[in-house]
């Protein structure tokens, strides 16, 4: 079904985005998602940055908020879907802020705002370009001498929304970022996403947009998208059901690989961490990368040097200059970082 589509303010200054008014929740499910798509829609030259700042920023409101591992994952993960209205449009890759409400205990100032990858597409998972998710792993502080969690040093902002109910009113400002973009132009660009943990959230938002939606890009998409995620083990998977469905929907287009660092062992016996997973697969990593295929990392900075020292293992037994190697990469923007 084609839709009609009309140059819209809603988007501030965004004069090249096609939009619909903001259509309420439930209302355009059958529709096709190309209401909120640049023209052409790989154009980025109009994506929006901090349309909503610290000093007024934007009150949504939450859907639902949800556990979303199994018993034994380590530590909590929830799924939070916030209504924006429409008045907040983003893309995939970007972050939302959150200001949690009340004031810090040390001077009495509000809390600083902590910023999320947003999980969905620009369609938010209900596709009425009206909502947004994030995935949000609770912070605890483990106490040594307690030797249990000390809820008085628990994370202020992860708490906050992953005890939130529906109708939770939530401070948000941005969206944030553009480093992790998707380029789009080339429809055969291949993509390897490589996260840990919570870091998983923009690739959901990549893999809803190249494979579960009715858009110009994913209509037009041939490349190969592989990700690769790194939890402790299968109950701490994050989306599993999603990118299955992508996997056996799309076989061709897109790869699955995880590394369950509590439950499988890397060559050597030791734990399966992420840069062990992507090893394995390093000649042909290399091979895309010298293709032009893009790369990217989010999660934990804990992450990046385990990442680092492995490819420059793998770099030195090529004989290519790693430092090189690199700045070619980041030269050409083929590679993405956002660690945190
Ligand atoms: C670009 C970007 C994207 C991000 N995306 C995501 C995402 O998608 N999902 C996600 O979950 N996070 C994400 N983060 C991290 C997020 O912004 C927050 O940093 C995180 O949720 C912790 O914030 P908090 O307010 O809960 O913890 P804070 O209150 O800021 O506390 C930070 C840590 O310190 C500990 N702590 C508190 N008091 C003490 C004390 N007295 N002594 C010792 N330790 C203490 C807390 O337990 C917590 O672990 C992202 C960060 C960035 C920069
Ligand atoms: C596997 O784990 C061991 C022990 O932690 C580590 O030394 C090694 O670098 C890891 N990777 C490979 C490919 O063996």
């Amino acid at each position: 079904m084609k839709v009609a589509v009309f140059l819209s303010a809603t988007f501030a200054g965004a004069s090249a985005f096609v939009s619909q008014s903001s259509p309420k929740l439930g209302t355009s499910l059958n529709l096709k998602q190309d209401f909120l798509e640049y023209i052409p829609y790989y154009d980025h030259s109009n994506v929006k940055v901090n349309t909503w700042k610290n000093k007024a920023p934007f009150t949504g409101k939450v859907v639902s908020t949800k556990r979303i591992v199994g018993p034994k994952a380590t530590g909590e993960t929830c799924h939070i879907i916030i209504d924006h209205k429409g008045d907040f449009p983003y893309i995939e890759g970007q972050s939302w802020g959150v200001i949690p409400p009340g004031v810090r205990e040390k001077d009495g100032k509000p809390h600083a705002v902590r910023l999320y990858s947003i999980a969905s597409s620009r369609y938010g998972d209900d596709m009425t370009g009206a909502t947004g998710s994030l995935c949000v792993r609770r912070a605890t502080y483990w106490c040594p001498e307690l030797k249990a969690d000390d809820p008085a040093k628990k994370g202020v902002c992860s708490n906050f929304l992953c005890d939130s109910t529906p109708g939770t009113e939530i401070a948000m400002t941005g969206p944030a970022g553009k480093v992790m973009l998707m380029p789009e132009q080339d429809p055969n660009t291949d993509y390897i996403m490589v996260a840990t943990g919570t870091g998983i959230a923009p690739f959901r938002g990549f893999v809803r947009r190249l494979f579960f939606e009715d858009t110009p890009a994913a209509n037009a998409y041939k490349g190969e998208a592989w990700l690769f995620l790194g939890v402790a083990n299968s109950d701490a998977l994050l989306y599993d059901d999603e990118f299955q469905d992508a996997k056996s929907r799309f076989p061709k287009n897109f790869r699955l690989d995880y590394a369950l660092s509590r439950e499988q062992e890397n060559k050597s016996g030791g734990k399966m961490y992420i840069q062990d997973k992507v090893e394995e697969y390093a000649d042909e990593i290399f091979a895309k990368l010298e293709g032009g295929a893009h790369m990217y990392f989010c999660g934990l900075k804990g992450m990046m040097p385990g990442i680092q020292d492995m490819l420059a293992g793998v770099c030195k037994s090529k004989g290519i200059d790693y430092e090189e190697w690199i700045k070619g990469l980041k030269e050409k923007k083929q590679w993405h970082v956002e660690v945190y």
